[in-house]
């Protein structure tokens, strides 16, 4: 079956941002002048994935802006000569087909996921976690869907971090099958470092089948008191194998303060108009910082 359909649980509190959170959604930041949402639904269109559902909360209101259509703002760069900003704009209203459903209360990310059913249907589905970017050669969703296209089950990705961090993730248990290809026994949500199955941690993209929704309406709520996609995942490892592919991606996760802050400095280094410019400054505060 083919996959058409991107979710975006989009609805959480962003409470490691606060105060900039209480109006204005993470998934918004600049990384210096693209909203970090929109790297990541430039990674579904790149996989061929149109049809993208943001599950949404009270403040997330500048996400259904920024991919709307604004006639004025075209008309206003059209009569400036500004060509090329206009060209920006008006792409990335026009690829994407987004589709807006609330949660109305912030019962986990588990809980978001349902949110969608009723939008997704009975097909697989991919799920990306809206504040993590990833950079990798080849496009991340579009070999999931290659695994899923072959053994038509679940496909989780997952990538390698040291033992110490090992506690910031789900980390999965798993037998290697063959290149990049993992099966996974079972999953561990935030282990201790000595008692991490493995150093491969989810990284917040997955795919799943339809299956995942009859998982997560009987799955209680857990760490936190929320529903968590994870507890989901092992009830569907009950019925139906889940793959796991290990990418060696850099993964950027802006949903901290020092990793936006991270994600800001990498990028502009990266950026042809910003890296002079970030050069310079990082070279004068390593002489500050040596004065220190
Ligand atoms: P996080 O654990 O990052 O939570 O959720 P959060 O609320 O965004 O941020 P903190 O931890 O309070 O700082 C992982 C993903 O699940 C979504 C979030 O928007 C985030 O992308 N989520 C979480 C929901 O959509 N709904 C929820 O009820 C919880």
């Amino acid at each position: 079956m083919e996959v058409r359909k991107a979710v975006f649980p989009v609805a959480g509190w962003g409470t490691r941002f606060l105060p900039a959170t209480k109006a204005m959604p993470k998934e918004m930041f600049p990384i210096i002048d693209k909203p970090v949402i929109q790297f990541i639904v430039e990674e579904c269109l790149d996989a061929g994935i149109e049809n993208m559902v943001f599950v949404t909360g009270r403040h997330k209101r500048p996400i259904e802006h920024h991919f709307d259509i604004n006639t004025d703002l075209e008309k206003h760069l059209e009569n400036c000569g500004k060509t090329e900003l206009l060209k920006n704009i008006m792409e990335i209203s026009r690829l994407v087909n987004p589709i807006y459903i609330r949660q109305k209360e912030q019962l986990g990310l588990g809980h978001a996921v349902l949110v969608a059913e009723p939008v997704v249907g009975y097909e697989p589905f991919v799920v990306c976690l809206g504040d993590v970017i990833i950079r990798n050669e080849q496009n991340v969703i579009s070999r999931m869907i290659e695994v899923y296209q072959r053994f038509g089950k679940s496909v989780i990705a997952v990538f390698e971090v040291e033992q110490k961090e090992v506690s910031k993730y789900g980390v999965i248990d798993g037998r290697h099958i063959e290149k990049d290809i993992y099966i996974i026994d079972d999953l561990i949500e935030k282990p201790k470092p000595e008692e991490a199955p493995s150093r491969l941690a989810i990284v917040g993209r997955y795919l799943f089948t339809p299956r995942i929704f009859d998982k997560l309406k009987v799955t209680p709520p857990g760490k936190g008191g929320e529903v968590q996609l994870t507890d989901a995942i092992k009830l569907l490892l009950e019925d139906e194998a889940v793959y796991a592919i290990k990418i060696d991606a850099r993964v950027y996760d802006t949903g901290t303060p020092i990793g936006y802050l991270q994600t800001l400095i990498e990028f502009a280094l990266q950026r042809e108009d910003t890296r002079d410019g970030m050069m310079r400054f990082l070279r004068g505060l390593k002489i500050e910082l040596s004065e220190v």
